[in-house]
């Protein structure tokens, strides 16, 4: 990006301007005086910590909301989108980071959604043509994973950012605005974006970029713009990229890279949960492990090896055909059994199974406080309930402008803390977390590492189910690997733990 006043190619080359954008939501600065301009041929990437206000200056470029003060220039006119339909026919695309499909309805009607009038004939609309068309493209793209004619809610989330994408690229848009999409996808979505963003910049098109993930963004933008609080910090061209510097910029103190754990600590022998052979309707064959008191165990592996529907299965989510799950002797078919024996599940999917998304912030982490909360029989005790969820907001920084605020309102990251919030005040003393820091700034990922550490410490057992192998050999006391819905290597941090010595297993 350029700042403003200091722009030196010529005009024409430039896509969109932002001017001195201010945008607010009641006593919440989102963005204060944003400036900078989009030149075509390059990706930009866009940076910053949760809720530093990423997602609402893209937002407001892709006609999703309107600024509350400030201009923008789209190919050298007044650009002022009243919806993202119209941006989309003026060549503005924006892949947005919670999810963009809707799942009771075809892959193809979603992505001719809301120009269904292509498709028209007469009263009716031509669906058979809609289901060809959109086939056409997928293909066009090499895409094979899904059908136009499938329905999006048999798809999970990989496939389903995947037809945002295609859906985006359909218009053919001289911007393409892509919102922490890569950590929904696994690393065959990722090469899949990436030749997009490549082939936009070969286009002469323009990206605004904005991932959580530094490496990627190193590697992807050709410069790279760090917001904080709704501030331009600075822009950084490739060749002045320095992690450590990024950080710096992004959280406003220094941030060593080593926010992982440098210690060999042991964990109990005592089995705290066993799954002795379970087996279930889709992915796993006679899956056994035993997880001890004070023990990190990651698991890792491909997106589709089976990892995701182990937390889940040992959760009581997803049935059991065969085998058991045992907790301290109890068996658990259940959430419910889970819960009534203090274990904790973080769901992959954030707002569509760990959160009631338009219920409050309170009503949320005070949802798994009934029991410490109460003060006589069954009734809740307000003053305790109140402690409670303001020492999780406290303690987990929480950003927002009041606890009975929508847990809509918040960014990403803060939506996690909410999560977590919910199960570490609730006393759990077995947590299994699927992909619990995904879409989650260094900041936040940093105090969440350190209570894990904590947790580990004072005798809690967790599965750290990831996608991210440093994460996994930076936390974990040991790794299982799974693929195929099997295991293919367990390893141990005392033996040392390398990338290298684990992908092999994955693939
Ligand atoms: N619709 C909204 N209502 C109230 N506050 C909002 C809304 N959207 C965003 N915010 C607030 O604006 C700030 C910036 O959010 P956002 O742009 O989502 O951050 P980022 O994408 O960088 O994580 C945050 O404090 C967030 O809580
Ligand atoms: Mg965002």
């Amino acid at each position: 990006m350029t700042s403003n006043g200091m722009e030196c190619s010529a005009a024409n080359d430039v896509l969109l301007e932002v001017k001195n954008i201010y945008k607010n939501f009641g006593v919440t600065i989102a963005l204060k005086d944003v400036s900078f301009s989009l030149e075509r041929g390059k990706v930009y990437g866009l940076i910053g910590e949760n809720g530093s206000g990423k997602s609402t200056v893209s937002s407001i470029i892709a006609g999703m909301q309107p600024a509350s003060q400030g201009h923008m220039v789209y190919k050298n006119e007044e650009w002022n989108p009243s919806t993202m339909l119209v941006a989309q026919e003026k060549g503005i695309g924006m892949i947005v980071q919670e999810s963009g499909t809707i799942p009771n309805i075809s892959v193809a009607e979603n992505i001719f959604l809301g120009h269904e009038r292509l498709f028209s004939k007469g009263l009716f609309v031509d669906r058979k043509a809609m289901t060809q068309k959109a086939q056409e493209l997928l293909d066009s793209f090499g895409i094979s994973m899904f059908k136009a004619s499938d329905r999006t809610s048999h798809l999970d989330m990989q496939m389903r950012k995947i037809i945002e994408i295609v859906k985006c690229l359909y218009w053919n848009p001289d911007l393409l605005i892509v919102d922490e999409t890569s950590t929904a996808l696994s690393l065959e979505g990722r090469e899949f974006l990436y030749s997009v963003l490549d082939r936009l910049r070969k286009e002469n098109k323009c990206v605004l970029f904005i991932s959580h993930d530094l490496n990627e963004m190193m590697e992807h933008c050709d410069n790279l713009t760090v917001l904080r609080d709704g501030v331009i910090i600075g822009t950084l061209e490739k060749k002045e990229y320095e992690p450590n510097v990024i950080r710096k910029m992004m959280v406003g103190r220094e941030i060593k890279g080593d926010y992982y754990r440098s210690d060999m600590d042991a964990c109990s022998d005592e089995v705290v949960l066993k799954a002795d052979c379970i087996t279930t309707l889709e992915k796993l064959l006679c899956f056994s492990l035993e997880l001890h008191k004070g023990e990190i165990l990651g698991i890792g592996g491909l997106s589709d090896c089976g990892m995701h529907d182990v937390g889940r299965a040992l959760f009581g989510i997803e049935k059991v055909l065969d085998g058991e799950v045992k907790v301290r002797g109890c068996t658990i078919s259940s959430p419910q059994d889970a819960i009534a024996n203090r274990m904790a599940y973080v769901s992959k999917n954030r707002d569509t199974e760990s959160l009631g998304l338009s219920a409050t912030i309170f009503e949320n982490i005070a949802s798994t406080g009934y029991r410490v909360n109460r003060w006589f029989a069954n009734i809740v005790s307000g003053r305790k309930e109140n402690a409670y969820v303001d020492n999780q907001i406290h303690e987990l920084s929480i950003k927002c402008a009041g606890k009975h605020y929508a847990v809509n309102t918040l960014s990403g990251g803060n939506k996690q803390k909410v999560v977590f919030g919910k199960w570490v005040a609730s006393n759990a003393d077995i947590l299994v977390l699927d992909c619990p820091t995904r879409g989650i700034d260094v900041g936040v990922k940093a105090s969440m590492y350190k209570l894990f550490y904590e947790m580990k410490k004072s005798d809690k057992a967790i599965i750290l189910i990831s996608e991210e192998l440093p994460e996994l050999i930076g936390l974990c006391d040991r790794v299982i690997i799974m693929k195929d819905g099997r295991i293919s290597h367990e390893a141990f941090r005392t033996e040392g733990l390398t990338e290298h010595g684990l992908i092999d297993y994955m693939i």
